[in-house]
């Protein structure tokens, strides 16, 4: 099988987490911050193609469909991914592990066979750095305003979602939990101090 191959630095970076997670608020502050260093930066978010994302969120296919479909999804956007990280960082609002997390554990799928699949789908292409902000189920309650996803899916699909991704980081070198029940700024202080610190060790290799 064809395999990409990315080039071994800190360039493409991926925020997950669990609905309400305020990932996008810490992905978005964090491409303000690369930004102001200077840096040339692309940000996405996952599902990519508009019309998919449509269909994905608001209409009724069964677990394996829907499956496929984040896959053809993430599958075309990796070529724009592979192209982008030429010349940029790539920010993005959830990446595979959004699969392994809500399919895999949420609704129970063989997270290895996902794995696989998604290696298929993106020729290896793999986030550098994953931001995982966690929160508990709870909180998740008090921030999320459009409750129909939410209460179709009910408490415990998202206590398998959140348990499954704090056990992700096998497959990624640089997996870093967050707590994320604590204000925007101290959790973007952490993720920054934690990017710093990346950056720091890469430079004394
Ligand atoms: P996600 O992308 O993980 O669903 P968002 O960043 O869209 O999360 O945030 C969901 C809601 O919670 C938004 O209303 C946002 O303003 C709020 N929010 C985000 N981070 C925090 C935080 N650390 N504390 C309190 N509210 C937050
Ligand atoms: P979105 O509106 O982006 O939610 P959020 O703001 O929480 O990121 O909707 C994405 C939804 O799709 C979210 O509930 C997670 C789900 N999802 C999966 O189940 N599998 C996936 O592979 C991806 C990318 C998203």
């Amino acid at each position: 099988m064809h395999q990409r191959s990315q080039k071994s630095s800190f360039r493409y970076i991926a925020f997950e987490g669990i609905d309400g997670s305020g990932k996008t608020t810490q992905a978005k502050l964090f491409v303000e911050f690369l930004k102001r260093e200077g840096k040339s930066v692309f940000f996405v978010r996952e599902p990519y193609n508009e019309k998919l994302r449509n269909i994905l969120l608001n209409e009724n296919f069964n677990d394996k469909a829907k499956l496929f479909m984040f896959l053809a999804d993430r599958s075309e956007l990796a070529d724009l991914i592979f192209e982008k990280l030429k010349e940029s960082i790539v920010v993005s609002d959830r990446s595979f592990f959004s699969t392994l997390a809500y399919q895999g554990y949420g609704d129970k799928m063989d997270v290895e066979f996902l794995f696989e699949l998604n290696m298929f789908a993106l020729e290896g292409l793999k986030p550098d750095v994953v931001f995982c902000i966690d929160i508990p189920v709870e909180i998740m309650h008090k921030r999320i305003k459009s409750r129909d996803f939410i209460e179709s899916k009910g408490d415990d699909f998202f206590r398998r979602v959140r348990d499954g991704y704090l056990g992700l980081g096998k497959f990624c070198e640089n997996y870093f939990i967050v707590d994320g029940s604590r204000s925007e700024n101290m959790v973007f202080e952490e993720i920054v101090g934690i990017w710093k610190g990346l950056i720091g060790s890469q430079a004394l290799s």
